[in-house]
């Protein structure tokens, strides 16, 4: 296959951090190349110049604006990065609909993502082209596995199903295999009320701290406003937006942002398959996302939203992404949201 981008003009990958328990696979810094070449094409047949999306996720069910507060106190092993006891950011949250098919109903099963823009965050970042960026990403599903650790598996399945139909191609269970497939059922089988409603896990590691200190955790976000809603009996195609407009024309929202340290070497960092059991390793409070009352329905609101990246590289070394899934995340979300924006002529900096 050839690739679409000249060697010369390739960003870094990352390595790997063995004292963590990570472990670069001999041939994944190539699938990482392969699999943006496979993606970019798919967008570029996918879309006309202007009216680019995002490869999987394009379908946002609203862009919020929030803020993101750190508790009052916490214990000096998660006081790192951006944890800083009492400080509140702004932020910018993307809920959306898993699919790459930006025109289908809400009323399909489907994963859900949350991804979060925390503004105002000063310091080196990890991606090479935004070093300089105010801002600390954090991306999230609604499930807290993801449905593969194999870069071969996961670059045959966006070849065999082509971008756009990705998600309902997933279950190809000689792609996948069968646990693949079992989890690949189980992340788009999902019909739901409110993305407001719901709980959200980071599904891979981060690092938390740098030095010797350095740990490795998970994150997940939960609600902690009650969940009143149900599914409506008639679900009209954007039933998640109307769902989410009705709740903060009522109100503000609250969630709770959570970390989870890894606290025993069975708990892997590169398979991301296998859910770091809650019972072992307890999910600690660390923030409060407060999404005041608004109108996010706007044509203003919602250009902004497809004008965000977000990639789990834009980041402080404290919260540095970790695992075979990150590492190939680096290589693609940089490239896919970089032409997504060419195509468009928007400029893609960071907010
Ligand atoms: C090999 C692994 C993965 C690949 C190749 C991949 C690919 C992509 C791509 C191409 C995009 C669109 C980026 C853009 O145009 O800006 C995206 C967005 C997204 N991905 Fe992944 N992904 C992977 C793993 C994951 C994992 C593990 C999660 C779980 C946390 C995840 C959650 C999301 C979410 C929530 C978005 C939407 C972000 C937004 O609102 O802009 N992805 N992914």
């Amino acid at each position: 296959m050839n690739a679409i981008s000249p060697r010369s003009n390739r960003p870094p990958y990352p390595s790997a951090d063995e004292e963590l328990g990570e472990v670069l696979r001999p041939d994944e810094e190539m699938l990482a190349f392969q699999l943006a070449d496979v993606i970019e094409r798919g967008v570029r047949a996918q879309y006309q110049p202007g009216n680019a999306r995002r490869d999987v996720h394009s379908k946002a069910t609203g862009c919020v604006k929030a803020e993101f507060r750190v508790n009052d106190a916490l214990p000096e092993s998660l006081a790192k990065g951006i944890f800083i006891p009492g400080k509140t950011y702004q932020a910018w949250i993307r809920f959306s609909n898993g699919s790459g098919d930006p025109t289908r109903s809400d009323d399909n099963d489907d994963g859900r993502g949350m991804a979060i823009k925390v503004l105002g965050v000063s310091g080196f970042k990890l991606l090479e082209n935004a070093r300089d960026a105010t801002t600390q990403d954090f991306v999230m599903i609604n499930h807290p596995v993801f449905l593969t650790n194999d870069p071969h598996r996961y670059l045959s399945l966006v070849e065999k199903a082509g971008s756009g139909s990705l998600l309902t191609k997933l279950t190809i269970p000689l792609t996948l295999g069968l646990k693949g497939t079992l989890l690949a059922k189980e992340l788009n089988s999902g019909k739901i009320a409110n993305p407001l409603q719901i709980r959200y896990w980071s599904a891979v590691p981060y690092q938390l701290g740098t030095g010797p200190q350095r740990q490795v955790v998970k994150f997940s976000v939960k609600p902690d406003s009650p969940a009143t809603d149900s599914i409506p009996e008639n679900p009209g195609h954007h039933y998640l937006r109307e769902a989410m407009q009705a709740t903060l024309r009522k109100g503000d929202v609250f969630m709770k942002f959570l970390v989870q340290p890894r606290n025993s070497d069975s708990l892997s960092v590169e398979d991301s398959m296998i859910e770091w059991d809650e019972a072992v390793a307890p999910f600690y409070e660390v923030a409060t996302i407060h999404i005041p009352q608004q109108e996010f329905a706007t044509s203003e609101r919602e250009r902004f939203g497809e004008s965000l990246s977000f990639n789990p590289w834009h980041s402080l070394p404290e919260h540095r992404p970790l695992g075979v899934l990150n590492r190939l995340r680096k290589i693609v979300y940089d490239r896919i949201s970089r032409v997504r924006h060419e195509m468009n002529s928007v400029d893609g900096r960071e907010p």
